[in-house]
């Protein structure tokens, strides 16, 4: 089939996220203005360059109450964020912590989890994630948008520091098996990297 999406695609769900398949989840931590915590799930989420490391995470619509999503708010205000692995084990927890709740809840706490002061920056991690990367806002940038209710922001974030669960680690690799990261793929649907393999490949040296 195809479609223009301007034109609908006329199947049951849109097909648009099943396309672009399999998204790690950003699973976002920062502080408001008053310290509490907020934490979210976002599958637009990725890095998007090494020099230096850089993640980015878009904040598609808004809350239930019309109001700007949290983790971006509290990203762009405080200048801070934490991207914490959410890994299979995480999963329930991590669907928990997407609720839109108000902005005087802790998420962490809501959701049943440990933090972990983080070593850099404000906001906290969750001691139960493999990998976590304390990170410093860069930019924000507003896309266009199709529906005037539905502001897209993504959020550029400089890592400046990295946590490795030495548990993760087999002769100083991360090792995808046991760090089980989650991948959001379309629908409902999640996914885990069961199987990995290696190529030899040919490279620019600043790769
Ligand atoms: C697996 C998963 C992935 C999600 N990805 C996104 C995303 O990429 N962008 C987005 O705006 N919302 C996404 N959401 C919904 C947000 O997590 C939800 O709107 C959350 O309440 C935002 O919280 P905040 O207001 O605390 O930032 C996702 C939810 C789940 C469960």
């Amino acid at each position: 089939m195809f479609f223009e999406p301007k034109d609908g695609h006329g199947l049951p769900h849109s097909p648009i996220s099943a396309c672009v398949v399999p998204r790690p989840i950003g699973w976002i931590s920062t502080l408001d203005e008053d310290g509490t915590v907020n934490l979210a799930p976002f599958s637009y989420f990725n890095l998007v360059h090494n020099f230096p490391p850089t993640v980015m995470f878009a904040c598609n619509g808004l809350k239930a109450d019309g109001s700007p999503k949290d983790s971006w708010v509290n990203a762009e205000r405080s200048g801070e964020f934490v991207y914490n692995m959410a890994s299979f084990p995480l999963r329930e927890k991590m669907n928990l912590t997407s609720k839109s709740l108000p902005r005087d809840v802790d998420e962490m706490e809501h959701a049943g989890l440990e933090s972990v002061p983080s070593r850099i920056v404000g906001p906290p991690r969750v001691a139960a994630s493999p990998i976590c990367l304390e990170c410093k806002t860069i930019k924000v940038l507003h896309l266009p948008t199709d529906i005037e209710a539905n502001p897209n922001s993504i959020v550029f974030g400089k890592v400046v520091g990295v946590h490795i669960d030495d548990t993760c680690l087999t002769d100083g690799l991360v090792d995808i098996d046991k760090a089980k990261p989650l991948a959001r793929l379309g629908y409902l649907d999640y996914g885990v990297i069961s199987e990995a393999f290696a190529m030899p490949r040919y490279y620019d040296k600043t790769e």
